[in-house]
């Protein structure tokens, strides 16, 4: 084989590489159970995540994006196997969780790590700072003490901190310096996924672009995949290769980050894109802004669930739940009726035919209509 003959077999085997499914969530429900007290009528669960089917690929940087209490966090953690799911699975590297040995499942959670908004809650107060990142590698090998003291002096290297700064304690750091500590502590599991929740959203503004800077640059350092949960999508835009967008325990857009941006389908995405600010006057145009609150997760709204919410609902919409289609390549959207909004709005946006789901499913809903009418005096 001629060295460009190697070349190319060796960039087809990459790009099927990163095709693959690192992590696979199926059908994957949590319902919390609500206490309730003895003479209470016993709640509803919350619905934090309903029956959601998600794959993460290797070498990726996906987002999941969504307003408070849209499940994010919820979502990220059955994914990472740190909460038991209500249904569904979890597929890791072609292997499912439940099934797994115990001793399996420790590499796993090595394998899969998570840093927290809150770098101050989530680092022990009373711990040095070697302390804490030489944590895991101290539980997981049988390194010599100096063995890992140089280990956490690389790690702190590795974030931009000093190898001095491990005798010190968290609040001797800034809230950036406390996030590079989680960051450095969860490499040190040499992880092949991390997952960070809201990773930058307690940051100040200028520090935020540093961090995502550093979890760009260990990215491709180390080959990790990333699983950005994130409020706003001013964040993502700039780190992320796809976006899933969550309302009310459901992904409702699966979609590459500047497809999303260029043209969202789901009136949910339109009105989450109204909140980000755009530079260039000609790129501004009217979008709708989100009014109302989320209904209660406990209580979600028949058929869609956005349709409380939703300025393009119709009577399908309370009635049918729509479900994920995939409109083009490597897009998916969850809406009855996001042709026509499409076609509204997004001008250059090639449709395809209605898929036959779609088609029966709007037969039915119309049978079902016209015989309620006919069967009214
Ligand atoms: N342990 C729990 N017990 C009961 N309800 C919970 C629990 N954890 C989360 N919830 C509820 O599940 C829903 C989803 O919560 P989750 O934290 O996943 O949302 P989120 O999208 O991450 O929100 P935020 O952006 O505020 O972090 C919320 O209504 C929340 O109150
Ligand atoms: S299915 Fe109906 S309510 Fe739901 S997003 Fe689409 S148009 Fe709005
Ligand atoms: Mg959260």
């Amino acid at each position: 084989m001629s060295p460009s003959e190697r070349e190319i077999v060796e960039r087809i085997t990459l790009e099927r590489t990163a095709q693959k499914p690192i992590l696979e969530g199926v059908g994957l429900s949590k319902h919390f159970g609500v206490e309730s007290g003895l003479f209470q009528r016993k709640k509803p669960p919350v619905q934090a995540v309903n029956n959601v089917s998600l794959s993460v690929r290797k070498g990726e940087t996906l987002a999941l994006v969504g307003e408070s209490g849209s499940g994010k966090s919820t979502l990220g953690r059955l994914l990472l196997n740190l909460l038991k799911p209500t249904a569904g699975d979890v597929i890791y590297e072609g292997r499912n969780l439940a099934n797994l040995p115990a001793e399996k499942l420790r590499q796993v959670r090595r394998d899969l790590q998570i840093i927290f908004q809150d770098p101050f809650a989530s680092l022990n107060p009373r711990m040095t700072v070697e302390s804490i990142i030489g944590e895991p590698i101290w539980l997981h090998s049988e390194a010599s003490r100096s063995d890992r003291q140089a280990k956490v002096a690389e790690l702190l290297r590795t974030v931009g901190l000093a190898p001095e700064h491990g005798g010190r304690h968290p609040h001797e750091f800034s809230g950036g310096q406390r996030q590079r500590i989680g960051i450095a502590r969860a490499l040190a599991s040499e992880p092949r996924l991390i997952l960070g929740d809201e990773p930058v959203s307690a940051l100040d503004v200028s520090v935020q672009a540093q961090v995502v800077n550093l979890l760009e640059d260990l990215k491709h350092q180390f080959g990790l995949t990333l699983v950005i949960v994130a409020h706003g999508l001013a964040v993502i835009r700039h780190m992320s290769d796809r976006v899933a967008v969550m309302y009310l325990g459901e992904i409702v857009e699966l979609a590459p980050v500047n497809a999303l941006f260029e043209t969202p389908l789901h009136p949910y995405t339109q009105a989450l894109m109204a909140a980000v600010p755009v530079s260039h006057p000609d790129l501004r145009r009217p979008r709708p802004v989100l009014g109302g609150d989320m209904p209660s997760p406990s209580r979600p709204p028949s058929g869609c669930r956005f349709h409380t919410r939703c300025p393009h609902a119709r009577a399908l919409c309370k009635e049918v739940a729509p479900v994920m289609e995939s409109v083009a390549a490597e897009r998916q959207v969850a809406c009855h009726f996001w042709r026509e909004i499409a076609n509204a709005g997004a001008g250059t946006l090639i449709l395809p035919t209605p898929s036959a789901a779609y088609s029966q499913r709007l037969s039915l809903f119309k049978t079902h209509q016209s015989l309620s009418t006919e069967s009214q005096p």
